[in-house]
């Protein structure tokens, strides 16, 4: 059966607006189309790709799980699933791990969780949740609530209550309406979405002790920022400040789809039998890819290697701003990474991504002023230069036009 880009507006919910091309095939940091056009890969699947696509370790381990078992339900245990959990509780430091499917339901599960263990522990008024302006947590109706963008979450009748946004970085603005009632704060250490922005040191220390002084619980969302991509295993290894709840998604499965909420013993026996569930969490053929791309991720050769490949593109991009002053800031950890437009560019982030594409590249933005890329950790050098040099053809374009 014959199918093109068309066939989406004919068969798929407009909620998306697909670029023209349709991928069919991937390998490394490379893409090719229909049409046999190869594009080098900035964007990682939106942060997902971390190993680049196809990784042979990852295609092979799919490849063995595929023959062996696919699904049980959280009726059964599996092995996959009970060795994943393992490593991601040695890794971190948590005791304790539930499996979803998706950043969102990560999410939604840390929300759950918090409001129990609040109401268990400290009785029902404790259930404000803090969260920050521009954060981004998924798009279930709890979590994109908890989101601080409201063109996300408006128009969808009645929210879920409860939940306040402060400004990100803004440690007074925190003070001013937590306290005793205030059940969890949920941010992310590093926003992706909200524009490539860090946190400082000063606000997320000052954040914990918030949390700790007013018995909040305090969320990670590191569906973006986890797995490697700031060059630590989770991004609050890099800040010396431990969460009480870590959410992650995204470069879990490496492209297989796998989300996981983190915690400890005493936190975790809030989540007791019957109180929450998915039917594919857990599932052995995307634990079984997780497992293997976190061998593989959590390594000091792959670690190491993405502040160095930070570099080659911080380098680069800076090179090309020196011809062009189109970008005010270069921002981000790791190998994601923002370039903020100049004001005379402001709101025209979508311009640089499709004249990226038409020059063979595949970048993301981070709102309408910011450009973003995620590339694989693994990216070879060659395929940095060589993206770096499209974007700076699609960026001759877009001042020229
Ligand atoms: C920080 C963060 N949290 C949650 C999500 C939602 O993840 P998913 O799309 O897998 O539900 C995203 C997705 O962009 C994200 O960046």
């Amino acid at each position: 059966m014959q199918v093109t880009r068309a066939t989406f507006d004919e068969v798929m919910v407009p909620n998306y607006n697909p670029a023209a091309i349709v991928p069919v095939k991937g390998q490394g940091s490379r893409v090719w189309d229909q049409e046999g056009k190869e594009y080098i890969d900035f964007a990682g699947g939106i942060a997902v790709n971390v190993l680049g696509h196809c990784h042979p370790d990852l295609v092979a381990t799919l490849k063995e799980q595929g023959e062996k078992l696919w699904h049980l339900s959280n009726v059964f245990t599996n092995e996959p699933a009970l060795r994943l959990g393992k490593k991601l509780t040695h890794a971190t430091f948590a005791d304790k791990v539930y499996f979803a499917n998706s950043g969102a339901e990560a999410n939604e599960a840390a929300l759950k969780l918090a409001r129990r263990y609040a109401l268990e522990h400290f009785g029902e008024d404790k259930n404000q949740i803090i969260a920050f302006n521009q954060g981004f947590h998924g798009r279930t109706f709890f979590t994109v609530t908890v989101g601080g963008q409201s063109a996300y979450s408006d128009g969808f009748g009645p929210k879920p209550g409860a939940v306040q946004h402060v400004d990100f970085n803004n440690l007074d603005a925190l003070k001013d309406i937590i306290s005793d009632k205030t059940c969890a704060v949920i941010m992310e250490p590093l926003q992706g979405e909200g524009g490539v922005i860090s946190s400082s040191q000063e606000f997320v220390e000052g954040v914990r002790a918030l949390c700790s002084e007013h018995n909040a619980l305090l969320i990670f969302d590191e569906v973006q920022s986890g797995v490697g991509r700031t060059g630590n295993l989770y991004a609050y290894m890099g800040l010396n400040v431990i969460p009480d709840i870590l959410t992650t998604a995204k470069a879990l499965g490496g492209g297989f789809p796998i989300g996981a909420m983190l915690t400890t013993s005493e936190i975790a026996a809030s989540l007791k039998v019957g109180t929450h569930g998915s039917t594919y969490g857990g599932n052995p053929l995307a634990c079984a890819v997780a497992e293997k791309v976190l061998d593989i991720v959590n390594t000091p050769a792959v670690l190491q290697d993405v502040k160095r490949k930070e570099q080659l593109f911080r380098d680069g991009l800076e090179k090309i701003n020196q011809k062009f002053n189109v970008f005010s800031e270069i921002r981000g950890e790791g190998l994601l990474i923002g370039c903020a437009l100049t004001e005379q560019y402001q709101g025209k982030a979508r311009d640089f991504l499709v004249a990226s594409a038409a020059n063979n590249m595949m970048c993301l933005v981070a709102g309408a002023n910011v450009v973003r890329f995620a590339p694989s950790l693994v990216i070879p050098d060659e395929d940095i230069a060589e993206g770096l040099a499209r974007f700076e053809r699609a960026i001759e374009h877009v001042v020229n036009s």
